[in-house]
């Protein structure tokens, strides 16, 4: 993918973007906690790993290396729901080629994330919620697949990612180490109508305190 050549169209989709980057980890927890409450074989493992690492102790930044499930399980979310369904419309700026198609200068181009997270040529039953598929086998964090951008990628990468993935990694083992989530029977997951974000809609999760 040719990143390189390209370049904003617009500054002000910029601007509008980055104040959408505030509500993007308030997403991702409704996502993680949606995914959760779906999946209790999931919610199980991700306890007994933050158990097994933090005990009862607050977690810091440098534990996030022992939690290689609980950064599975967020990959998996980044994945399957990725909420940035397109990146911003931007333009080549001189004749270029992206795999086999011919661009000339000033063809308007833009990622389409949904497509990459969810290309049965590179995941399996892509529509599946599986943090496995960011694993080894020895439990380890796999490397990087191909298909897998969250933040997109070169010069237009995300500017949140370090900060966006540290306070999730700190926010998410704290809940399962303290909390159960549980689906209420009259538990409803879709999403806000929006061609560009996959934002949740507000749903009702039942919690618990676990011993
Ligand atoms: C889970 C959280 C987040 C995700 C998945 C995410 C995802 C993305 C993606 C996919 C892009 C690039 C869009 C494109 O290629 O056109 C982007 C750009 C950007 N993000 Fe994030 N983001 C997150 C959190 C944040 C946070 C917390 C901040 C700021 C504190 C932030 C700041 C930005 C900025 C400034 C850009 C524009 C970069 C540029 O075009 O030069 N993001 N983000």
């Amino acid at each position: 993918m040719s990143i390189a050549y390209v370049y904003e169209v617009s500054k002000s989709t910029v601007h509008l973007q980055l104040s959408a980057r505030l509500d993007t980890i308030n997403a991702s927890l409704q996502f993680a906690i949606a995914e959760v409450i779906m999946h209790s074989d999931v919610q199980e493992k991700l306890a007994t790993e933050v158990d097994k690492v933090l005990g009862s102790r607050t977690p810091a930044r440098s534990d996030r290396v022992k939690l290689s499930y609980t950064e599975a399980f967020l990959c998996e979310v980044f994945r399957k729901e990725t909420f940035a369904v397109f990146g911003v419309p931007l333009a080549t700026t001189c004749d270029t080629t992206i795999g086999k198609y011919e661009l000339p200068k000033g063809t308007g181009v833009l990622i389409n994330f949904w497509a990459l997270h969810h290309d049965p040529d590179f995941w399996e039953n892509p529509s599946e919620f599986r943090p496995e598929r960011f694993l080894q086998d020895n439990g380890e964090l796999a490397p990087r697949p191909d298909s897998f951008l969250p933040f997109s990628a070169g010069k237009r990468v995300c500017l949140g990612e370090n900060m966006a993935k540290s306070m999730l990694m700190i926010i998410l083992p704290t809940l399962f180490q303290q909390l159960k989530f549980i689906k209420p029977d009259s538990f409803e997951f879709s999403y806000e109508d929006s061609g560009l974000a996959n934002i949740p809609k507000p749903y009702k999760v039942c919690v618990e305190m676990r011993n």
